[in-house]
């Protein structure tokens, strides 16, 4: 098993289950999860607040700098067994982030440099301390390039469409099936074709291709490969 600690990238389509795998094995390991789609999300939100991303998602950009300048997103251990849940301004966030308007919207946001240079920052403070798990789409190629372990995750579209339609149902939502799946092949479209830090995957990453794979065979395959590292 790893002896020393180190930075653990996983980056992917959206809707992979990142962040619960992230989430598990940082919890195994002692790290720290880090979501990283969380501090867009909160961005978005914030300029949605602000009325600096329209309707049909023009932005203000030179609004959206000045917003930035403001802006304070953090992440505070106040959730249930002291979850982590994240702040904006002051305020919890954490479920209004992931609302489908904020869904809709984050990867136009995210493809500002302006908000990438802001949420870089805020990433590369913590990943100093290494012993961190990052989620996200270009923590292996853009915010950490020396992550010790990259993993990249993929899954059938189809089938990451059902699982986010599950979680949705069981939030007590009612989404369509066609906008779901509209919505998560839109913003792999965007995420991939961006000019800055688009998703691909790193040369030194390893496929993690969970189509029909459970939670507890991922855990195995990840453990696996951190005991013959
Ligand atoms: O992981 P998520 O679905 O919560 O991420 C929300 C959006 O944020 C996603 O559509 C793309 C963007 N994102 C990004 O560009 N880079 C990251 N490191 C993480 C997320």
């Amino acid at each position: 098993m790893q002896k020393s600690n180190i930075i653990i990238a996983i980056d992917g389509y959206s809707s992979t289950g990142k962040s619960t795998f992230a989430k598990l094995i940082a919890a195994k390991l002692g790290y720290i999860y880090i979501d990283t789609g969380a501090l867009y999300r909160a961005v978005t939100l914030s300029a949605i607040d602000h009325r600096i991303i329209s309707e049909n998602n023009t932005i203000d950009n030179s609004a959206l700098e000045k917003l930035l300048e403001k802006t304070v997103i953090e992440f505070r251990t106040t959730g249930e067994n002291g979850k982590s849940e994240t702040y904006l301004d002051g305020k919890n966030v954490e479920s209004q982030i992931r609302r489908l308007e904020v869904s809709n919207k984050v990867s136009y946001i995210a493809a500002i440099p302006a908000v990438r240079n802001f949420v870089d920052s805020m990433l590369k403070g913590y990943g100093e301390k290494k012993g961190v798990v990052m989620d996200g789409r270009d923590i292996g190629t853009a915010v950490f390039p020396n992550a010790e372990l990259k993993i990249f995750m993929t899954a059938d579209p189809q089938i990451r469409a059902e699982r986010r339609l599950q979680e949705m149902i069981q939030k007590g939502e009612n989404p369509d099936r066609d906008e779901v799946l509209k919505n998560l092949l839109e913003r792999d479209y965007i995420d991939t074709h961006r000019e800055v830090a688009p998703l691909t995957q790193a040369k030194d990453a390893i496929v993690l291709d969970n189509s029909h794979m459970t939670l507890d065979e991922q855990m195995n395959w990840i453990l696996d490969i951190l005991h013959k590292r």
